[in-house]
């Protein structure tokens, strides 16, 4: 087996999956496996793959190869509950929804109809309200709030059912810089305080190198994954995308650099250079 031992502990075990769309394969023999409490990033340019990769774990698209296997906490089969943020979430401005609202419609699943409002429920918001430190603009109508602000209360709507899994595609992609880092950390600290597996895709890794536990890195269909250490060098780069690369740190940073000559090489360089913010 491509992935690593311990499957049983494992919140997400992805074995060898291929998927096929409009006739061709999109990705091809990728494995990972994430346990609950770690935050896993995959990183990708736009088109290799990763909202695929999103979705066929969602079990929205269907692998032609492998298996996905999500498990709760014993381990055991059934139906384990997984979180999901879609990639473009419009929240319109004049929608009489305060953010606590939308938290608690988090609660009745697909059920339809207003939730009959009880203390339970109020305390199970306020505290996932706290915990995505939203407490201050819980009472503001949703839509007028910023990036960043919507970000914290989707992914609050999206733990307060305690699932064992939470995947969002692209969260960071309309944040400015300081709201993707800020948001990014968050998640890092919710994976452990909320004991979930967090798995979330992007563009851009900037935001995301200083506190992912592992990377899902994907390029010409495949994926190099591991830690980031494991992963974003120049070997293991190279390899993937089957031409010279150079992995450059460079204090907080890290720039990959394509051979000069590639003609995708400032795309590249653009797409990849990747750091921390410091405080
Ligand atoms: N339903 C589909 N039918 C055919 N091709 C698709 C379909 N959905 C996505 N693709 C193609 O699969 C590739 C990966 O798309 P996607 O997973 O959306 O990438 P990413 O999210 O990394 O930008 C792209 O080349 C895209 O055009
Ligand atoms: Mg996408």
């Amino acid at each position: 087996m491509a992935v690593r031992d311990a499957p049983t502990t494992s919140a997400l075990v992805v074995d060898r999956i291929e998927v096929v769309l409009g006739g061709r394969p999109i990705i091809s023999n990728v494995s990972f496996l994430l346990g609950r409490g770690e935050f896993a990033g995959v990183i990708g340019a736009n088109g290799a793959g990763k909202t695929t990769l999103l979705r066929t774990i969602l079990g929205l698209e269907r692998a032609s190869q492998g298996t996905v296997q999500i498990h709760d906490a014993t381990g055991s089969a059934g139906r384990p509950r997984v979180g999901y943020v879609p990639q473009k979430v419009l929240l319109d401005p004049s929608l009489p929804l305060r953010a606590r609202d939308l938290v608690a419609l988090g609660l009745d699943g697909h059920r339809l109809g207003l939730p009959l409002p009880s203390p339970a429920r109020d305390r199970l918001v306020a505290e996932m309200l706290e915990a995505v430190d939203a407490q201050d603009f819980a009472d503001e109508r949703v839509g007028t709030l910023s990036g960043g602000q919507q970000q914290r209360i989707l992914i609050a709507h999206a733990l307060i059912r305690r699932p064992v899994l939470l995947v969002m595609d692209e969260p960071l992609a309309s944040l400015d810089v300081h709201s993707a880092a800020s948001v990014a950390a968050l998640l890092a600290h919710l994976a452990k305080t909320q004991d979930v597996a967090i798995l979330l895709s992007a563009h851009d890794m900037n935001p995301l190198v200083g506190v992912m536990d592992r990377i899902v890195y994907l390029a010409n269909g495949h994926a190099a994954e591991g830690s980031v250490e494991e992963v974003l060098r120049g070997d293991v780069l190279s390899e993937l995308y089957g031409h010279h690369v150079d992995v450059i740190r460079v204090h907080d940073r890290i720039v990959v650099v394509v051979a000069p000559g590639d003609p995708s090489a400032t795309d590249h360089a653009t797409l990849l250079s990747g750091g921390r913010e410091t405080d």
